[in-house]
């Protein structure tokens, strides 16, 4: 166990744990026994609806808020129930908070001359490097754009060299095309400075593109985590399947095994599932497919996977990709994504019939979730 110095608990290294980790103010319980690892050096998100609970962990984790139970450690140090300025965790948080008298380099030099650093100045000057504000470190902030101040306040942030760095929603002020420039260079910087980076929000395509490990949280929990593109290619349940991402889902009952799939009943429609890609082995389910791994076709697909009849409700051109969305006899409506590859379109209008094939190899099958089912279909 590593012991406590002058400075706190700053040296601490390795891997962030939360263990059990619940914090409740009054009645409300905003974090529920959360136990989860952060690899050293990795880029973890943390994905969730407003008010699931996000930036409570992170300032539990900052030391801004204590855990009601539960344990917070870097690598062996414990570091429950120390302040914030103990801990070698640093924030950035949506809003910049830069000190407006002081230029940019001080400001950036401002945690390190506070601990009596020399060569503060310098190391201020390689931070704006690193974020590419060095040619303005002589300005004042107001005299800086947004997405500017953001990197400066991230330079802020780094200069500190903590061993996790805290990002809560600090893109969300930008405009599209800025936030998704600073979604690279946040990246970069992780990968170039190799701390740990915990970044909060609730912009999923976000956390997709620039996480090592996305952890979905809801109502204080988390529900599901794991590599980006597993998340997506498999949810374990309906929450999970409708906020990462889009899905088509429908429930039913397990009727029955078919080798190394399970077939169930879904408003009338029979449709095979691979054992490994259900949650649920018998009983309710709910079946899921994304839209992309849907066709739509004018006649069936004859046996060569699954597929179901429907109406066409909407058609909508987006350019690389035609959506459309289907009802089914059970009234569900279903949406699918072509790629306009064709050079003859299959030029489907509304009312026309159609079926709807896919592989069952993508399917998947998770709890029932009723409350989820019903918001999938009104998102479609
Ligand atoms: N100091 C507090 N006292 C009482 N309730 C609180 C307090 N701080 C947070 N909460 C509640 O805890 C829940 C989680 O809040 P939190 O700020 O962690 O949500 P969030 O996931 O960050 O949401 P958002 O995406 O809107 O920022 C919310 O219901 C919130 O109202
Ligand atoms: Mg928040």
């Amino acid at each position: 166990m590593a012991r406590k110095n002058a400075s706190g608990f700053r040296d601490a290294q390795g891997d962030l744990r939360l263990e059990n980790v619940t914090k409740s103010f009054a009645e409300f319980t905003a974090v529920d026994d959360l136990s989860l690892v952060v690899p050293r050096g990795s880029f973890f998100a943390l994905l969730g609806p407003s008010g699931c609970g996000k930036t409570t962990t992170l300032r539990m984790v900052a030391g801004l808020e204590q855990p009601t139970s539960g344990r917070l450690l870097i690598g062996d140090t414990d570091l429950t129930g120390s302040r914030s300025y103990e801990r070698p965790v640093n924030t950035v948080f949506q809003s910049y908070a830069l000190f407006p008298h002081l230029t940019i380099r001080d400001n950036v030099a401002f945690g390190p001359k506070r601990r009596g650093q020399s060569d503060a100045a310098a190391l201020a000057d390689d931070a704006l490097k690193l974020v590419q504000m060095d040619h303005l470190a002589g300005r004042k902030p107001a005299q800086l754009s947004g997405g500017q101040q953001q990197r400066v306040a991230l330079a802020r942030a780094i200069v500190n060299r903590p061993e996790v760095l805290l990002l809560d929603e600090p893109l969300g002020a930008l405009d599209l095309k800025l936030r998704r420039q600073m979604q690279v260079e946040l990246k970069r910087i992780q990968t170039e400075v190799g701390l740990t980076f915990i970044h909060v929000t609730h912009d999923q395509e976000e956390a997709m593109t620039m996480a090592d490990t996305v952890a979905v949280m809801n109502h204080g929990k988390i529900e599901q985590m794991g590599p980006p593109a597993q998340m997506y290619d498999l949810p374990s349940t309906a929450f999970v399947a409708n906020f990462v991402g889009q899905s088509n889902l429908g429930s039913g009952r397990v009727v029955d095994r078919d080798g190394s799939h399970l077939v169930a009943e879904i408003q009338g429609t029979k449709v095979k599932i691979p054992l490994e890609r259900s949650a649920v082995a018998d009983g309710d389910i709910t079946f899921g497919v994304r839209p992309e791994k849907v066709r739509v076709m004018r006649r069936p697909s004859e046996g060569v996977g699954d597929d179901v009849k429907g109406t066409v409700l909407d058609v909508s051109f987006t350019g690389v990709a035609t959506q459309y969305l289907v009802q089914l006899p059970s009234g569900t409506v279903w949406s699918c994504y072509e790629q306009n590859l064709d050079v003859e379109p299959i030029d489907l209008r509304p009312g026309d019939d159609v079926w709807l094939s896919w592989n069952p190899h993508h399917a998947f099958g998770v709890p029932v979730d009723e409350a989820e089912a019903r918001a999938a279909a009104e998102a479609i």
